[in-house]
């Protein structure tokens, strides 16, 4: 018997409805193979604030370096600010295990149709930056209570971390169709992207020069990926582009429900975190209807990362036949509940 631990952040708002469906899926997923999650279920999140007045213990990323994998829900409550919740927990995981990969795939279903005139097919992946850019610490807001109150935020990009998810862009498009879009904004204006362009291109140019790379500026780039997705593959993109344009491309294929997200650490120096791409969702929390897809596939980015390809692949089977069928949750056009839609990838599963 093989055992992974993996701490579990279900978090807040739809993070607890979703994160149950997945764990019982992946638990079922594993069970016929000799492997066996330990899953270390963590109350951190809003309403640990509420109580504690931070969103984690103090000790909370050494308790999670101990295990091979973090499991996130969703962050975020209306009641508390976004500043405490974001900085107090997502963003302090995905910088602490430098986490600078976000890799997040969108993919069109049958049984979907997409959001998009001609219902195209959609097939792509976004290698997103995950720890510097425009969501840099240099920041911050000054002469408060003044007439000249004012907040700034300086997009940092360094050599090192463009090269990186350069570098890791270009092993994704030489595994997919051989294609590498970098989304860019070097018209003159913003002086980072200039330099992103740059590197982009040396690391193109030394590491995957029969790829074939295209630099589009991001505005085109979103009229682009609602006009003509299927001329899309590998997109690398800065943290706040790939952030915009992830939830675009789920969008654009029926729901940000389905999309998952991988935080990685490619080195494996530090464990990666899987969450959905989508947040709290407190228009509909403690409603049940959340569609719990994004957190199953997720799980299997995981199973994936923690070397289960097949049995990653399994999911993704199930959770396909299921959407295929019909079974889906409201956001999808269907009536299934949360757990209706897990406990019928978990038949699929069998
Ligand atoms: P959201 O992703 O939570 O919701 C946007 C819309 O999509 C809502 O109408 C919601 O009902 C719908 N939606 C999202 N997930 C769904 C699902 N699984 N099934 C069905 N419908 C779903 O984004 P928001 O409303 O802008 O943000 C809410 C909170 O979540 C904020 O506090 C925000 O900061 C936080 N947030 C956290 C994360 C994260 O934890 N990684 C990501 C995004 C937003
Ligand atoms: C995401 C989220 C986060 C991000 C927010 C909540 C900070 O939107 O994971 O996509 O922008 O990274
Ligand atoms: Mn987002």
């Amino acid at each position: 018997m093989r055992t992974h631990a993996v701490s579990v952040l279900a978090g807040d708002g739809i993070g607890p409805e979703v994160m149950p469906e997945a764990l019982a899926v992946l638990d079922d997923a594993v069970a016929p193979h000799g492997i066996r999650f330990e899953w270390h279920e963590q109350p951190w999140g809003s309403e640990y604030y509420r109580r504690h007045g931070r969103m984690m213990p103090t000790d909370a990323i050494e308790t999670m370096a101990a295990t091979d994998a973090v499991f996130l829900g969703a962050v975020g409550h209306p009641s508390v600010s976004d500043v405490e919740t974001l900085w107090g927990m997502l963003i302090p995981i995905r910088r602490e295990f430098d986490q600078y990969v976000n890799l997040r795939p969108v993919r069109s279903f049958a049984g979907i149709s997409s959001s998009l005139a001609g219902d195209p097919e959609i097939d792509l992946v976004i290698v997103r930056e995950n720890v510097e850019g425009e969501y840099s610490e240099v920041g911050g807001r000054a002469y408060r209570g003044t007439p000249h109150e004012a907040a700034y935020q300086q997009a940092l990009f360094t050599r090192f971390g463009v090269q990186r998810i350069a570098r890791y862009a270009v092993d994704r498009a030489r595994e997919r169709s051989g294609r590498l879009v970098s989304a860019t904004k070097s018209n003159g204006i913003i002086h980072t992207m200039p330099f992103w362009d740059e590197i982009v291109a040396e690391v193109v140019a030394r590491d995957g020069a029969e790829l074939e790379l295209e630099s589009v500026l991001i505005d085109a780039l979103a009229a682009r990926m609602v006009r003509a997705p299927r001329s899309l593959d590998v997109i690398v993109a800065s943290n706040l582009f790939g952030d915009i344009l992830s939830d675009l491309a789920a969008g654009a294929v029926g729901s940000i429900g389905i999309a998952p997200s991988a935080n990685l650490n490619p080195e494996r120096a530090f464990p990666s975190m899987f969450e959905p791409v989508h947040g709290s969702a407190p228009d509909i929390a403690g409603r049940g209807i959340a569609n719990p897809i994004g957190q199953i596939w997720a799980g299997a980015m995981m199973l994936d990362h923690l070397g289960y390809p097949q049995i990653a692949a399994q999911v993704e089977a199930a959770f396909t036949a299921v959407i295929g069928a019909g079974v889906v949750t409201p956001d999808l056009g269907g009536s299934a509940s949360t757990a209706e839609v897990g406990a019928a990838v978990r038949a699929a599963l069998a």
